[in-house]
């Protein structure tokens, strides 16, 4: 991705501008209640920078996927308190309910106020991107600012559409997220590696062709790891594997020793009958996994083996976990390694990214989310920057 012309938010004049800023405060919520609030903290710095310019700050958002209707559930009045909290200053919800249009709610914002539209899916212009909604909204405001890179793999009105009709750029989360990514994976310091885990092989194959070209060392764990296994012609009992998917693994494990990057897959093996907390555990080489057992973490000896591996490299890409984490005391091999990455990077300068919802859960229950270099808080959009594709809303920023 050519990221060299992404216009930042130090280029774009915001002086007393009215501003349309796209937020990804797609936030999970419990009987109304914010459970999560990682990303309302993340826009902050963009808002408040936008404030302190005398800007009136504009925020588009969604919450969850109303499809281009109402859905009253997912209306975004709920996070009006919890972004006046954050922000500290007031937060003026633009109610679709009463007469007032979004062009009234803006003409009415005073100084110092932020303005939160709607749930721009509640429009069907959004999601398909209609030229019309994209007009309504950049009739709203004079400048744009995309600070969600976590919905910028998505092509919408609010994300895409609007760069194409207001001064543009990128905000201080969307540029932090784009300069993190691209500090691991387009110009590293090396020997690189990436850990890429979770259940299925099926859902990561570009992201694995990707990555081989341009990683030295590509650590499969989870699921996936045993599908390898399969390839390699080694009996993973009843473990989770996708059968129809080891001709692909084979290539894959053809094509990473073409371009020259060593694919790590595990040698021993946490097993169990049953996947239940606490179920009795055996530990066995690979090439010994009963026919009545499942793998559920990466083993000692495979442990030991990814921790030196870590201590060689100078960067680490981190996508899924190693087993299953969710479960005592599967997650052992996922925390531990996660552990070591976070201490190598304190102590020895180590650049360590990290991303995708499972990725950010496991990494908060090894209690090491702050001390890899960069956590990002997106999960599809990461997945795609990782296959190496281009994101509709980062391109439109790019001029
Ligand atoms: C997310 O939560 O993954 C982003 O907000 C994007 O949401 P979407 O997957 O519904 O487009
Ligand atoms: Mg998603």
């Amino acid at each position: 991705m050519d990221l060299d012309h992404l216009t930042t938010l130090d280029e774009l004049d915001v002086k007393g501008k009215r501003v349309l800023v796209r937020v990804d405060i797609n936030v999970p919520l419990q009987d109304g209640r914010v459970t999560d609030d990682t990303r309302i903290r993340a826009i902050v710095p963009t808002v408040r920078y936008i404030l302190s310019q005398g800007g009136k700050p504009i925020l588009m958002a969604h919450l969850g996927r109303p499809k281009g209707k109402v859905v009253p559930e997912l209306s975004l009045g709920v996070l009006r308190a919890p972004l006046e909290e954050a922000l500290g200053t007031r937060v003026v919800f633009a109610s679709e309910d009463g007469g007032r249009s979004a062009a009234d709610w803006v003409s009415l914002l005073g100084p110092g106020e932020v303005l939160l539209l709607e749930n721009v899916r509640f429009h069907a212009g959004e999601e398909a991107n209609a030229p019309e909604f994209a007009r309504t909204l950049a009739s709203l405001g004079d400048v744009y600012v995309n600070d969600a890179f976590s919905t910028a793999h998505r092509a919408h009105a609010s994300t895409e559409g609007i760069a194409h009709l207001l001064p543009s750029a990128a905000g201080r989360q969307m540029q932090a997220e784009i300069e993190a990514l691209r500090r691991a994976l387009e110009n590293p310091s090396r020997p690189t590696a990436a850990v890429v885990g979770g259940a299925k092989v099926s859902s990561k194959i570009p992201v694995l062709e990707n990555l081989m070209a341009k990683v030295d060392k590509l650590i499969i764990g989870g699921g996936m790891a045993n599908t390898f296994l399969l390839a390699q012609g080694i009996e993973v009992g009843k473990s989770l594997a996708e059968p129809d998917f080891v001709d692909t693994a084979r290539k894959v494990l053809a094509a990473s020793t073409a371009a020259g990057c060593e694919i790590v897959l595990p040698t021993d093996a946490v097993v169990a009958r049953e996947f239940k907390a606490e179920a009795e555990t055996e530990i066995v080489s690979v090439a010994e996994v009963p026919a009545d057992a499942m793998i559920l973490d990466v083993g000692p000896q495979s442990l030991a083996a990814l921790m030196a591996l870590m201590a060689e490299c100078r960067t680490v890409l981190w996508n899924g976990p190693l087993g299953a984490f969710e479960i005592a005391p599967f997650g052992e091999g996922t925390f531990r390694l996660a552990q070591e990455v976070a201490r190598l990077t304190r102590a020895d300068g180590m650049v360590s990214v990290a991303g995708g919802g499972d990725t950010v859960a496991a990494l908060n229950a090894a209690g090491v989310v702050d001390d890899f270099s960069y956590v990002s808080t997106a999960g599809g959009a990461f997945l795609e920057w990782l296959e190496g594709r281009e994101l509709p809303g980062v391109a439109a920023l790019n001029r």
